[in-house]
């Protein structure tokens, strides 16, 4: 069929980080990506954000008060405020002095070493932010799928429509939450979706075994977030999804 036999389906399981290896480093800096890579995940997932002055940064929240020593909005903070930042020392005194990475930071450290799975944190924050994404990945070549595994990802799904269209080469996923999606994701949806989406990514509350069957009948993946523990990473993998977005990616080599 056109997921392989079980073999293939064993061989493409995805191992995701999420926020790099978040269960053992600080999310969204070096530390936890070299870590994912360490652990030798398949990929790993970031958030994307812009600063003041139009950088792509990584930072999964809006404000940058959780994870750094600093205050305000990352929208607000031009490049040169956030580097100043400790994104490292909230997790851990060892992670002392880790920076706030730009999204070029990241690409050129990790391209060919390990997947990438860019996620667009509330796009409707930084208008033009698909296209200094898109731009990003094309001036080193990533946008070419044999140059390098990248997915880009979005609870914003006008904003991954918008994306597709930027830069088709590169699949994209929609994000579902439980909250926008506590009633079911219907037929409609998931046509939607087929549209311009290769993988749809919700929340493991939302997952039967109907969901996965009817993404898949639509020729489309299904990797859920965010799995923590190895009952969860069990059910999943039980379920028959395409991979799993994890803090702990020793969870991820269950499958
Ligand atoms: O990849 C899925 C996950 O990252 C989405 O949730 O809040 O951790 O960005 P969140
Ligand atoms: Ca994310």
């Amino acid at each position: 069929g056109v997921f392989g036999s079980g073999a293939e389906a064993k061989d493409s399981f995805l191992n995701i980080a999420h926020r790099g290896a978040s269960g053992h480093a600080p999310e969204n800096t070096m530390a936890a990506f070299d870590k994912a890579v360490e652990m030798k995940a398949d990929f790993f997932e970031l958030d994307v954000q812009m600063s003041k002055d139009g950088h792509l940064v990584i930072m999964h929240d809006v404000t940058v008060d959780r994870t750094t020593d600093g205050t305000g909005r990352v929208g607000d903070l031009t490049l040169e405020e956030l580097k100043k930042l400790d994104a490292g020392s909230w997790f851990g005194p060892e992670f002392a002095g880790e920076r706030i990475p730009t999204l070029g930071e990241v690409l050129d450290r990790y391209r060919g070493k390990i997947g990438i799975l860019i996620e667009i944190k509330s796009p409707e924050l930084y208008p033009g932010i698909e296209e200094k994404v898109a731009n990003a990945l094309k001036k080193r070549n990533m946008h070419r799928p044999k140059n390098g595994k990248v997915i880009v990802q979005s609870f914003g799904h006008e904003s991954m429509k918008k994306f597709h269209r930027l830069l088709p080469s590169v699949p994209v996923g929609v994000l579902l939450s439980q909250a926008d999606y506590q009633d079911g994701v219907s037929d409609e949806d998931l046509a939607a979706f087929a549209r311009y989406a290769d993988y749809v990514n919700p929340s493991q509350s939302l997952v039967d075994e109907d969901l996965v069957r009817r993404v898949h009948d639509l020729g489309m993946k299904i990797t859920p977030y965010t799995i923590r523990t190895k009952e969860e990473a069990e059910r999943m993998i039980a379920l028959g999804v395409d991979g799993i977005v994890t803090d702990f990616p020793e969870l991820g080599r269950l499958k």
